[in-house]
């Protein structure tokens, strides 16, 4: 399974993504994560010390081959692990996308088409998950990075921009043609905050695919440098990305 998580900026998803990607590992799959962001961090969420962090490794922009078709790895999958993977608590692989070192260095296109091209070589297998966690912009739509994603999961919480960002995204992903696009509404406190994203959704045809509570542990688990899952793993938030994780990660080809 592939996923891709998209979003407003700070809706929750590299929360999301990190916790996800830990739970599907204890669950026994192999789980490749991508982070997508050009201000990278989802190795803290996944439970990377940040001292570890800093000496992170990430994707070179000579990995990839322009073909007739599109583009292709230079080298096999396994060897860019090999050389630019981080390996995390439960065995979970990280891969982390260049990000610019300098200011006025140009775009960042060639970073995009090398995550696009990892995230089509990735494997379909009935234990794989290669999950992708992205910025907050709708670069990773236009530029075809979550194309070969499987299920974009936007993360929204439950105001009108945030929603309204994710709708847009949700069309985006939508036009690339991805099998599953759904809303998930985080950082939910009440009934009327859920009602706020199940009305949203109705109204425009979307499928509302998870809920996670507002819960201070995330902010805690940052504040102390540490995963949230490795504080409260028995927390409500924690099982409500679980449910999203077994229903969006695990589904869809083999
Ligand atoms: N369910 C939640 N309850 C409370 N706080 C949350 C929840 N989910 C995320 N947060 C907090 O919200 C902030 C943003 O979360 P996060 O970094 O995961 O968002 P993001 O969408 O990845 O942001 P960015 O757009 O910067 O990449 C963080 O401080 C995080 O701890
Ligand atoms: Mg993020």
């Amino acid at each position: 399974m592939k996923l891709a998580i998209a979003g407003k900026g700070g809706s929750g998803k590299t929360s999301i993504s990190g916790t996800m990607a830990r739970q599907l590992a204890r669950g026994g799959y192999r789980v490749l994560a991508i982070d997508g962001d050009s201000n990278p961090n989802l190795a803290l969420t996944l439970g990377i010390p940040a001292d570890r962090m800093s000496a992170m490794p990430t994707l070179p922009d000579d990995l990839i081959r322009r073909t007739a078709q599109g583009a292709e790895l230079r080298q096999s999958l396994e060897e860019i692990k090999a050389s630019y993977s981080v390996t995390g608590p439960d065995g979970v692989e990280l891969l982390v996308m260049a990000h610019p070192q300098h200011a006025n260095t140009g775009c960042l296109c060639q970073m995009h088409a090398t995550v696009r091209t990892i995230i089509d070589a990735a494997s379909t297998g009935e234990k794989d998950v290669c999950l992708l966690d992205t910025e907050a912009s709708p670069e990773h739509l236009t530029r075809g990075t979550a194309l070969y994603a499987d299920t974009m999961l936007t993360v929204v919480e439950p105001y009108f921009k945030s929603l309204e960002t994710g709708r847009r995204m949700a069309v985006l992903a939508q036009d690339l043609g991805l099998e599953n696009v759904v809303l998930v509404a985080n950082k939910i406190r009440d009934e009327r905050d859920l009602d706020a994203v199940t009305t949203f959704a109705d109204r425009h045809g979307l499928e509302l695919g998870g809920t996670v509570p507002l819960d201070p542990l995330f902010v805690e688990a940052e504040r102390a440098g540490v995963a949230p899952l490795d504080i409260r793993p028995d927390a409500p938030a924690m099982a409500a990305i679980s449910d999203i994780a077994n229903k969006w990660g695990v589904r869809g080809r083999a």
